[in-house]
């Protein structure tokens, strides 16, 4: 049941990379998940080794009101997932509208989804405000910001300090307390890397999450279109995702047994 959406004002901080192998390294802890891109840039899918030329997925579709469990991918990692769908961009345009005429084009599939009690479903969205976190945030049980240890993403701490990234007022009140921090590509060598990490950290407290540092074993991962837990199980990455991963299952709510009740048991 409990929705992790992977969000940033910032783009290419590492969120569909963040989303993608820690869905993996929550899988690998005993969960049961579903990994939903949002991103009309489709690339989760990339992670999960669904071959390029493969264009299909979940969202292009919603204007069809499509049964999402048909269109749900059994990966290789034991990951469920749906991805985006190819889209160009009239295409990805029209869909933000139809998703503000009609908002239940996402939140009715969204609550039949997230109302399998053994379900963990982590979304990846695309940078900056959308629809579509617009539309998940009030249903996550957290929005997990990804952000850089640099100067800019020090400067935007204030606007996930008071919530004012997904909103602003009351909104912005309610959601603030879900938000949680992820420092992604730290690289403990720089000066510039440490100390912004350091003020993020002081400033965060236990609202950061954790840190992955910069290591060419991610990239490389996704060149191989496979999973940095998969690739690399000893790298710095993999334990800084594995520590994450455990973060999360620490403030959720525990999996309700047996595992195999319900859809898409494995
Ligand atoms: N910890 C890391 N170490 C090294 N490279 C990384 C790390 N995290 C992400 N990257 C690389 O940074 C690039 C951007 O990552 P990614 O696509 O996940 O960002 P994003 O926030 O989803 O981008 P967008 O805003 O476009 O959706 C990718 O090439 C990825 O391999
Ligand atoms: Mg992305």
């Amino acid at each position: 049941m409990p929705l992790i959406c992977f969000a940033s004002p910032k783009g290419g901080v590492g969120k569909t990379t963040l989303a993608a192998n820690i869905a993996d390294a929550l899988r690998r802890d005993g969960r049961r998940v579903l990994a939903m891109d949002f991103d009309p840039q489709n690339t989760l899918r990339l992670h999960f080794g669904v071959p390029l030329n493969d264009h299909a997925g979940f969202l292009t579709e919603l204007p069809k009101r499509p049964d999402w469990r048909a269109l749900t991918r059994q990966t290789a990692s034991g990951v469920m997932l749906l991805p985006h769908g190819a889209i160009d961009i009239r295409g990805a345009l029209g869909l933000s509208s139809a998703l503000e005429r009609d908002p239940e084009l996402l939140t009715a599939p969204m609550r039949a989804i997230l109302s399998d009690p053994g379900l963990l479903v982590v979304a990846d969205t695309p940078p900056g405000p959308s629809h579509a976190l617009n539309l998940l945030a009030p249903m996550a049980s957290m929005v997990c910001t990804v952000l850089l240890a640099d100067a800019t993403s020090a400067a935007l701490v204030p606007e996930i300090d008071t919530g004012r990234f997904l909103g602003s007022g009351t909104m912005a009140a309610l959601f603030a307390g879900r938000l949680r921090v992820v420092l992604n590509q730290v690289d403990p060598g720089a000066r510039l890397s440490r100390a912004a990490a350091e003020t993020v950290a002081r400033h965060l407290g236990p609202r950061l999450l954790g840190a992955v540092c910069r290591d060419e074993n991610v990239a490389e991962a996704l060149a191989c279109q496979r999973l940095i837990l998969d690739l690399a199980p000893q790298s710095r990455a993999a334990e800084d995702l594995r520590e994450i991963a455990r973060g999360i299952q620490a403030a959720l709510p525990a999996a309700p047994e047996p595992f195999q009740a319900g859809w898409g048991a494995r």
